[in-house]
C-alpha cells in the first residue's frame, strides 16, 4: 500500500468500521476488501464514471452492517438456520438500511440501498421486499452477485470453501433465477481481473 493513498487508507478505516457489525468473524475484513475491489472493476466495465466506480467500492462495505442487530447465536451458527433464525438474520437489511438513514449525501444513500436490497432475486424470491428484476437497484444487483461469489469461495462458519471454477459455474446456474443474468455476464468478462484481486489480496 502506497503510504500517503489517502483513498486506500480510507478503505482500509471503513473496512474496520463496518466490520465492527461482524466483528466475531474474523474473514469479515478479506471478504469486505474483495467486495470493494471487485465491485470497482464491474462498475468500472460497465461504463461508469471513476467517482460512481470509487462510490460502489466505499458504499459495497456497509452491506452487511445491519448484522450488528444479528445475536452471535445465528450469525456464528455451524449449520442451517432452523426458520425463526433466518427471519432474524434476514433483518440485517433493514437494520442496515435505518442505520444508513435516509442521507442527503450520494455515497451514503447508495450505501443503504446496497444494504436494503443485496438479498433481493432478480426472480422476485429475494428479501426483504421481494424486487424483481430492473426494480432492484443495480448496484445491490452488482454487489449481490460479489458477495455470493466470495462467500463461495471462501470458508464461512457454516460451509466448506468452493472451488473457484464451481463458484463461477454457479453464479452461472442461478443466472436469470438468483442473479441479473447481464451482471453475471459482466462478471465473467472481467474474470482475469477478478481472480487477479484473488491472487493478491
Ligand atoms: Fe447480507
Ligand atoms: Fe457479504
Amino acid at each position: 500500500m502506497e503510504p500517503h493513498n489517502v483513498e486506500d487508507h480510507l478503505t482500509e478505516y471503513l473496512i474496520r468500521l463496518a466490520g465492527v457489525a461482524e466483528c466475531r468473524d474474523p474473514d469479515v475484513p478479506v471478504h469486505l476488501r474483495r467486495i470493494s475491489l471487485c465491485s470497482r472493476i464491474i462498475a468500472r466495465h460497465i461504463g461508469w464514471m471513476e467517482h460512481q466506480v470509487t462510490m460502489i467500492g466505499y458504499a459495497g462495505l456497509a452491506h452487511d452492517i445491519g448484522k450488528i442487530a444479528v445475536p452471535e447465536a445465528v450469525l456464528l451458527k455451524p449449520g442451517p438456520l432452523t426458520p425463526e433464525e433466518y427471519e432474524i438474520s434476514k433483518r440485517h437489511t433493514t437494520v442496515g438500511a435505518e442505520i444508513l438513514g435516509d442521507s442527503d449525501v450520494p455515497l451514503v444513500r447508495m450505501a443503504a440501498r446496497i444494504a436494503l436490497s443485496h438479498h433481493e432475486r432478480w426472480d422476485g424470491a429475494g428479501y426483504p421486499s421481494g424486487l424483481q428484476g430492473e426494480k432492484i437497484p443495480l448496484e445491490a444487483r452488482i454487489i449481490s452477485v460479489i458477495d455470493v461469489f466470495d462467500a463461495l469461495v471462501g470458508s464461512r462458519c457454516y460451509k466448506e470453501p468452493i472451488r473457484i471454477d464451481r463458484s463461477i459455474q454457479i453464479l452461472r446456474e442461478n443466472s436469470g433465477t438468483h442473479f441479473d443474468p447481464a451482471i453475471v455476464g459482466f462478471f465473467v468478462e472481467c474474470l482475469d481481473e477478478i481472480l487477479h484481486v484473488y491472487r493478491t489480496g
